[in-house]
């Protein structure tokens, strides 16, 4: 594998993987990877001829009071999984190359951009959105990889590839979970062995409402009710948003029949986490 830091050389490795005619899959990531990356990056790897991995924690996603300078940095270990995995480059830039000095130009995804988690995290999406575009317009990948983990970034991404006309296909992968439920995550490293257990209360809502839809209710007030109640079993868990949503617009939805995204957001101890379930048309 060989790693990269600068644009100038990532241009080049990609210019070369072009000229042995090799198809290009994309992987973002902010590393501390965990098997929900390693999913993406197979799932790459099944589609494209050749698979470049980025690894930048992207600090104007990040608001002035969050984990910006503790999010876990694990490079040598990444490095090592990134390799057995055979991916053929890895892009891991300093902030200082993807922002020069100077640099004033964002790309905003107005409306859908401030709801779930743009809501209580105002600036994240218009971080997400810009340093993705960047990637794209550096690596330019014939498709490009995320996780149904983060489900208002995939609508934001997919919105932003439509209207700025990306010619690249976005691949959507399902969430990878930890055996007992909860959906793998770089900052579950935050997590004290209680708040690991009572972070169970995510997942555990979220299959509360499936169940409950599978035994025939519609109406989301009903359901976000059922959600809210698990939640509240776990005392170190604080609700920040469980919403049921267009999965598209991530507007507020009255019933599931039509297909919904049901989103949760929670601080549990230090740490704060998302989950979702995509309801599909009934
Ligand atoms: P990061 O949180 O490192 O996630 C990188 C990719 O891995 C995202 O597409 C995310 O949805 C996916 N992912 C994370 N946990 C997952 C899980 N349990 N199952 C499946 N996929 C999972 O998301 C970001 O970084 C950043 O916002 C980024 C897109 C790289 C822009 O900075």
């Amino acid at each position: 594998m060989r790693i990269v830091r600068t644009v100038a050389e990532v241009r080049a490795a990609i210019a070369d993987l072009r000229r042995q005619g090799r198809s290009l899959g994309l992987v973002p990531t902010m590393g501390a990877l965990h098997d929900g990356h390693i999913s993406l990056v197979r799932a790459a790897k099944a589609a494209c001829n050749a698979v470049v991995v980025t690894l930048f924690v992207n600090p104007t996603q990040f608001g002035p009071n969050e984990d910006f300078s503790k999010y876990p940095r694990t490079f040598e270990n990444d490095c090592r999984l990134l390799e057995a995995e055979n991916v053929d480059l890895l892009f891991a830039p300093e902030p200082a190359e993807m922002y020069p000095p100077g640099a004033t130009t964002w790309v905003e995804v107005q409306g859908i951009q401030d709801r779930l988690d743009g809501q209580s995290r105002p600036g994240h999406f218009r971080g997400v959105s810009t340093i993705v575009a960047k990637l794209f317009n550096v690596i330019a990948p014939d498709k490009a990889f995320f996780g149904q983990k983060d489900a208002a970034q995939v609508a934001i991404l997919r919105r932003m590839v439509r209207d700025l006309n990306f010619s690249l296909e976005l691949v959507v992968c399902p969430i990878v979970r930890e055996p007992d439920g909860l959906a793998m995550s770089s900052r579950n490293r935050y997590l004290s062995p209680e708040d690991r257990h009572h972070a169970l209360v995510l997942s555990r809502a979220l299959r509360a409402v499936e169940a409950q839809v599978k035994s025939g209710e519609r109406a989301a007030a009903p359901l976000i009710a059922t959600g809210l109640r698990v939640l509240a079993e776990a005392p170190s868990a604080r609700v920040d948003y469980f919403r049921i949503v267009d999965p598209d617009t991530l507007e507020d939805r009255p019933s599931v029949r039509d297909g919904a995204l049901v989103a949760v957001a929670a601080f549990v101890g230090p740490a704060r986490l998302i989950d979702n379930l995509l309801i599909s048309p009934l």
